[in-house]
């Protein structure tokens, strides 16, 4: 049996690229921007906008909160061209809620310099597809490989969960990237883009985070990790660093003919540029509310959110009032829809009885 490259793992079995497609074939999620391998076989191949585009929103997030974003996207611009001659501002309206604002700044910036630089047509091979802005490693050996059939190992958390079980690796993953990365890489067949989204699959339906279907799994033969008769040990987790717990005040200012000020976030740090609801800044301590201007504040509740890096409480206060702000505008109530506005802004105006 072919044993992988790392002589301290010399009793890992290779992958069986093999019975990865077998499963593929039969179990495929069907997705809206996947080209199925029965039709891949028959020569069809995938659109890179669309690859390009799922790829980037699937970053951090799960496919089900994707799928609606990803239709919206393509139905209001249905190619690179039409995205990259999208005004900027629309294009954060339609990314709120997904998060990481900067990755849709970037999408926008890649799509001109596809259209600019390339001619409209995104490059083939994951080495020129990483000078694009926003695609690192991850996602231009994904389209490289997808689009293209390119041999090279596409290593997202799903991957690497998989690959800590098959191998029962002994340490956190991200001190052993290189070896998850070399146990993936040797493995890639000939039919790449299906072999990556094979194991993507795989790591989402059988291989899950809190759950091993290992009777299901076409690695399960070889798997050190379902060996140890413990495969959920695997990966095994860092250590835990706790977050630190930030805290705030939201102003919420109602005009009483139906509208709510809104304002745009400063140029630079978290949520840069992005639509929100005025407040205080957020500190490591919980301070008392100065309000902007004298009036009937009422404590609506509190809005708790997660970031990457700390843990978020603002305190969500609401006024009636006909007083702008300095800087910001009066949105409609039935048209926030069409703002900017981050999740956690969003969790704010419900408090407040909005949204
Ligand atoms: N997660 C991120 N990209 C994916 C893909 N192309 N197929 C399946 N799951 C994914």
């Amino acid at each position: 049996m072919a044993q992988t490259a790392s002589t301290q793992h010399s009793e890992i079995a290779a992958i069986d690229a093999g019975a990865v497609l077998d499963w593929y074939d039969r179990h495929a999620r069907d997705l809206p921007w996947r080209v199925s391998p029965a039709d891949r076989a028959r020569g069809i191949r995938p659109n890179p906008y669309f690859v390009w585009l799922s790829e980037i929103m699937l970053q951090q997030t799960t496919i089900a909160a994707v799928r609606k974003y990803f239709a919206a996207f393509t139905s209001l611009w249905p190619t690179v061209e039409n995205l990259a001659a999208a005004p900027l501002d629309d294009v954060l309206v339609q990314w709120a809620g997904l998060g990481y604002y900067a990755r849709a700044r970037n999408l926008h910036a890649c799509a001109v310099a596809v259209v600019d630089q390339h001619g409209g047509v995104f490059p083939s091979t994951a080495a020129a597809l990483r000078d694009l802005p926003g695609i690192g490693d991850y996602t231009s050996a994904a389209i490289a490989a997808i689009c293209h059939d390119e041999v090279v190992a596409v290593v997202d958390g799903n991957v690497d969960r998989v690959v800590a079980r098959y191998v029962a690796l002994p340490s956190p993953v991200r001190e052993e990237k290189p070896l998850v990365r070399a146990t993936v890489q040797q493995a890639v067949p000939k039919r790449a883009g299906d072999f990556a989204q094979a194991m993507m699959d795989l790591g989402a339906t059988i291989c899950a985070p809190r759950r091993a279907n290992c009777l299901l799994c076409p690695l399960e033969p070889a798997c050190l990790g379902t060996k140890t008769g413990d495969p959920l040990a695997f990966p095994v987790p860092p250590a835990k660093v706790e977050k630190p717990h930030r805290h705030g005040h939201a102003f919420v200012i109602r005009h009483p003919e139906g509208k709510v000020f809104l304002r745009q976030r400063g140029p630079k740090g978290m949520l840069a540029k992005m639509t929100e609801t005025p407040g205080s800044p957020w500190s490591d301590t919980e301070t008392a509310a100065t309000f902007p201007f004298a009036g009937d504040w009422r404590a609506a509740g509190e809005v708790n959110h997660t970031f990457t890096h700390f843990h978020l409480t603002l305190t969500v206060w609401s006024v009636t009032a006909d007083t702008p702000l300095d800087e910001g505008w009066w949105a409609e109530e039935t048209m926030l829809d069409r703002e900017a506005l981050p999740s956690l802004f969003r969790k704010v105006l419900k408090t407040s009885g909005l949204e």
